[in-house]
């Protein structure tokens, strides 16, 4: 039987890279499309390597729809997509608003578009936990009210959920799953692909390890004064692994026909809180290493505190996360071993 193909659009990225794998690994062709302009190359060798795929690979803008529709759409007959590809860091958001919202909505808008125009059937969003703003009552089902995103990068998530919804509304032949990531975390546990930030690192966990690493001196917890048990942010950390495994369900549900209704949205998170002075004390502990921090003032636009209800993910998609965060944090700390040569 032949294979389904299925278009990772923004697959040499950090959660684009890892999908590839699983979806390859669940036994479906994958097509890698990239621009490269916040991504490596080294990340499509990486899924090369641990699958044993030649997976092919597409550079290629999605703002530029001529170019999408001859080199992918006429090339290849993929019937799904998945549709990472997307501007992602909130403070350069805020710098640069119509640089986001040109790149992320025009990127979504395009592929919808050749997805009609192809008849192709099914697309996995990447939007985010950003569309619940800070939330009133934790934890977030997907009935949380949205909410005015702090940053552009959060609206053109809101803004492309919308734009998804009432595409599929008015296209009998498509539909849509919004899985909305909580904060992915960690590498692949082979530790050839992970998170890959140029410059500075924003994240945190990509800071905590560069800072192990020596190459950061001290990280920055910003905030401890917040109205949170020790006074510092609380997120939900996904292991990327299992969220890569999610968007491979999520495809699955819609080339069955399984899915519910035609837009689906699903949180995808573990469920747990974690404080940012936790998950520092639980990186030195799983790692057996030292870290230096030090507390500093709260940083513009984060929320206090975020964590998912995964209980329609769990149901609905029969999805839950299983790594722990230990071994999430040991391989984050693997991972960027690797990309140093450190032993
Ligand atoms: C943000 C976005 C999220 C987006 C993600 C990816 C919001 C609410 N969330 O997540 O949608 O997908 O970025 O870019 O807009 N921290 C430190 N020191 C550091 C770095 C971070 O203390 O050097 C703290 C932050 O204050 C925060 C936590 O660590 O409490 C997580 O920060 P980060 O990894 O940047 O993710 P979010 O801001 O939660």
């Amino acid at each position: 039987m032949k294979k389904e193909c299925v278009l990772v659009s923004g697959g040499a990225g950090y959660i684009g890279s890892h999908t590839a794998v699983e979806l390859i690994e669940a036994g479906y062709d994958v097509v890698i499309a990239d621009n490269l302009s916040n991504s490596d190359f080294g990340a499509v060798e990486g899924v090369r390597k641990i699958t044993g795929v030649e997976v092919p690979f597409v550079e290629v803008d999605c703002c530029d729809r001529e170019a999408l529709k001859t080199k992918l759409f006429e090339q290849y007959e993929f019937q799904s997509v998945i549709h990472f590809a997307a501007f992602k860091a909130v403070g350069e958001s805020v710098q640069k608003p119509l640089e986001y919202y040109r790149n992320n909505l025009t990127s979504l808008m395009n592929i919808l578009d050749l997805m009609r125009e192809f008849g192709r059937q099914n697309i996995v969003f990447s939007s985010s936990c950003t569309v619940y703003g800070e939330p009133d009552k934790q934890p977030v089902t997907e009935l949380t009210p949205r909410k005015p995103a702090t940053s552009p990068y959060g609206n053109t998530k809101t803004m492309c959920e919308d734009i998804l919804r009432d595409t599929v509304r008015a296209t009998p032949a498509l539909k849509g799953i919004a899985l909305r990531y909580f904060n992915p975390i960690g590498a692949h546990p082979t530790a050839l692909i992970g998170e890959l930030p140029r410059g500075v690192p924003q994240n945190l966990v990509p800071f905590v390890t560069q800072t192990a690493a020596g190459i950061r001196e001290c990280l920055s917890v910003f905030g401890n004064d917040y109205p949170t048990p020790d006074g510092s942010n609380i997120r939900d950390y996904i292991d990327v692994v299992d969220l890569a495994r999610a968007h491979v369900v999520a495809i699955t549900r819609m080339i069955e026909g399984k899915n519910k209704q035609p837009y689906e949205v699903f949180n995808v998170g573990t469920g747990n809180g974690v404080s940012v002075l936790e998950l520092v004390r639980r990186f030195e502990e799983a790692n057996g290493l030292k870290l230096n921090y030090k507390i500093a003032d709260r940083r513009e636009g984060d929320i206090i505190a975020i964590w998912a209800d995964p209980t329609l993910a769990n149901e609905e998609l029969g999805w839950q996360a299983k790594r722990n965060l230990d071994d999430t944090l040991r391989s984050a700390w693997a991972w960027e071993k690797h990309v140093r040569g450190i032993e």
